[in-house]
């Protein structure tokens, strides 16, 4: 709401009659905003506008929105990415004993994204009879995902290789993939979850974690990376926060080997680009990331084809505005040859 009344505001006044190209737009808002982290205009109003430009450029050029992006970057081989499935919550978006904000399925060993979704699922299906099997409820978060009343995270962690076997899937084609957001946890302890993310890679079919640390803990973050980041994603996102600066510093640091991009986080489209610029330019892998409170469009999805990110997270197959992502990516997919 706050967004939409900066838009039909300030910043209509400043864009009306003039003309712009995406990139010459997007220096116009930062310009307008004038603060380094969007603070003034707030990255939901500053992103709408540069995307509504992106959506209108594409539809006079008569081209999908993935492609117009494509353009921009310089991509022109889209690569579908691989979605990772939010489907078990803890953390701050749970009441329960799990300190993991989100635990995802990353189908990998499907061609086809299709394949991909019915995958998960199945798994879902299963996840929620073994969830009631066990006695707890199977309410939904917001994204989509289940919080049952779980004593440990191993128990979230044993729960999902027996919905994956359940539903007749190995763990060598439905890997898992988490987000501990350490950075909202009240008692977060370091030394034991330092521990546990060893003891996990070890023991489990995981492919990464996300926010193993908090934000400023860079010297966890490299040290994580040096001990299990060759066969394990070790992800930024509040550590990184789409920003440049940031993405430099982790290089520097050697914290991640893979980065979240929130394009809200950084406010404009141009600006998004050169983010995953970033990231792949230290040959990491980038994770196109939908928000908590999303609406039914899909641009995300086309922001990951467009922009050759490896993976995109958007939420639980289970709720309308999180599969309409997974949608789209089949829509995209098909159309490709
Ligand atoms: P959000 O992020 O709740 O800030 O949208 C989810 C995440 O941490 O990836
Ligand atoms: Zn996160």
């Amino acid at each position: 709401v706050a967004a939409v009344a900066q838009i039909n505001t300030e910043i209509s006044v400043a864009l009306v009659g003039k003309e712009f190209s995406q990139q010459t737009l997007d220096d116009f808002l930062i310009k307008l905003d004038g603060t380094p982290a969007k603070s003034r205009l707030g990255g939901n109003a500053l992103l709408g506008i540069s995307l509504a430009f992106s959506r209108a450029v594409a539809a006079e050029q008569k081209v999908e929105l993935y492609r117009y992006f494509g353009a921009l970057a310089g991509n022109t081989a889209f690569v579908m990415p691989i979605p990772m499935f939010n489907v078990l919550n803890g953390g701050k978006h749970a009441k329960n004993g799990i300190e993991i904000q989100e635990c995802m399925l990353v189908p990998i060993g499907f061609s086809r994204m299709r394949e991909r979704v019915d995958a998960a699922v199945a798994c879902v299906v299963t996840l929620k009879t073994l969830i009631e099997q066990k006695g707890h409820g199977t309410e939904m978060g917001d994204e989509g995902g289940f919080a049952p009343a779980l004593k440990t995270n191993d128990e979230a962690m044993d729960l999902l290789v027996s919905a994956i076997t359940a539903a007749s899937y190995t763990t060598g084609q439905i890997k898992l993939a988490l987000d501990v957001a350490a950075s909202s946890l009240n008692n977060f302890d370091k030394e034991k979850m330092s521990a546990w993310y060893k003891t996990i890679a070890k023991n489990y079919p995981l492919t990464s974690i996300e926010d193993p640390f908090t934000e400023d803990d860079w010297e966890r973050f490299a040290a994580l990376r040096a001990a299990i980041g060759k066969r394990i994603l070790i992800i930024g996102d509040d550590l990184t926060v789409t920003n440049t600066d940031r993405i430099a510093r982790a290089a520097r640091e050697h914290a991640v080997n893979a980065v979240i991009i929130k394009p809200n986080q950084v406010g404009t489209v141009t600006e998004t680009i050169a983010a995953v610029a970033a990231v792949h330019a230290n040959g990491w892998k980038a994770v196109a990331s939908n928000r908590s409170g999303e609406t039914l469009d899909t641009w995300i999805a086309d922001i990951a084809v467009g922009l050759g990110c490896e993976y995109i997270k958007a939420g639980a197959p289970t709720k309308p505005e999180r599969m309409a992502k997974y949608t789209r990516l089949i829509e995209i997919e098909s159309a490709l040859p």
